[in-house]
């Protein structure tokens, strides 16, 4: 029931959706979801961790696109008999996240980033945990890399950011943006968290492609941005709706809206998601860690 609910939010976030599927895991009645019968044209690739089989994954994993999302379904159930391929596919490049949802979803993408960037984010995950704010944990990021490559493949426009802290989570979309020619725009009330996290961005070269500002993100006027077609909110939980609404109007129809502590702090967010899981929009809430992540989608 969750797979299809995924599946349903996932296949609006792009215009069309083009999917490889051998073992029909993905519900046949979707709208704009077209089969091919080729890796290389696909936008999603899924596979069954029951019926899998080993000779394709070679095959897919030389010809999957770089933007394109590989689904391995019943990957937790099933671990005993894919273990090898999740262990090929991450060896291949390939960056791996947990979606503990029905019989367990591991999703992958191919890494666009190199060691430098990886030690890098991991000195500031560490230094956030050690002086605060608490950052996103590492399957969250994950999460947000392969979701963002989804999203940014097939629609131009720019990412907003609500809670830079340090800047771990503003590191993986900044990431996403320069392979894919888009721009982030981040923001923190906190001054001296921007300015480090400006520092660490122009050290990884960055800093072209992501501008972060120190301001309340409730009463910014976001006049740098046009369309939005991604929103990734980690700010304070109770102010979750009045940041949507401050970007709510920018927007582009089908963008994505990704919120953290979705499960741990629904309560205060809770006229938040309201919002996101009614008309116009769909929404998916996933324990990608305890916090959980929401992924909305604007219909
Ligand atoms: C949990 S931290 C963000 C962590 C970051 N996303 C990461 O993964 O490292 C929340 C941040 O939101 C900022 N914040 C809280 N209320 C805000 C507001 N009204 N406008 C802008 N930033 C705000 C805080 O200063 C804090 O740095």
């Amino acid at each position: 029931m969750y797979l299809a609910l995924l599946f349903e939010v996932l296949a609006r976030c792009v215009p069309k959706l083009r999917i490889y599927d051998p073992s029909n895991i993905f519900p046949t009645s979707m709208d704009r979801v077209v089969r091919v019968d080729d890796v290389a044209y696909a936008d999603a690739v899924l596979l069954d961790a029951y019926r899998i089989d080993l000779s394709i994954v070679e095959k897919i994993a030389t010809e999957i696109r770089n933007d394109a999302l590989l689904m391995l379904v019943n990957a937790v159930v099933g671990i005993d008999r894919c273990n090898d391929v999740v262990k090929q596919l991450v060896d291949r490049g390939f960056v791996r996240t947990w979606i503990p949802i029905d019989g367990g979803v591991a999703t992958f993408a191919k890494r666009g980033y190199d060691d430098r960037f990886l030690q890098k984010v991991v000195d500031v995950w560490r230094k956030s945990i050690v002086e605060g704010p608490y950052p996103i944990h590492f399957n969250t990021a994950y999460a947000l890399y392969t979701l963002s490559k989804f999203v940014l493949s097939h629609r131009k426009g720019w990412v907003v950011e609500i809670g830079t802290g340090l800047g771990f989570s503003t590191l993986w979309l900044a990431q996403v943006a320069k392979e894919f020619g888009s721009r982030v725009l981040s923001i923190d009330r906190r001054c001296d968290r921007v300015e480090y996290a400006r520092s660490v961005a122009k050290e990884l070269e960055l800093d072209d492609v992501l501008e972060i500002v120190c301001s309340d993100a409730k009463t910014y006027r976001y006049e740098e941005v046009d369309r939005i077609v991604l929103t990734f909110i980690d700010g304070e939980k109770s102010e979750y709706l009045a940041y949507l609404e401050a970007v709510e109007g920018k927007l582009v129809d089908g963008a994505t809206i990704l919120a953290h502590n979705a499960l741990s702090n629904a309560y205060a967010m809770k006229g938040f998601l309201e919002r996101i899981c009614s008309e116009p929009y769909r929404c998916i809430v996933v324990a990608t860690d305890p916090a959980g992540l929401a992924i909305s989608v604007r219909c």
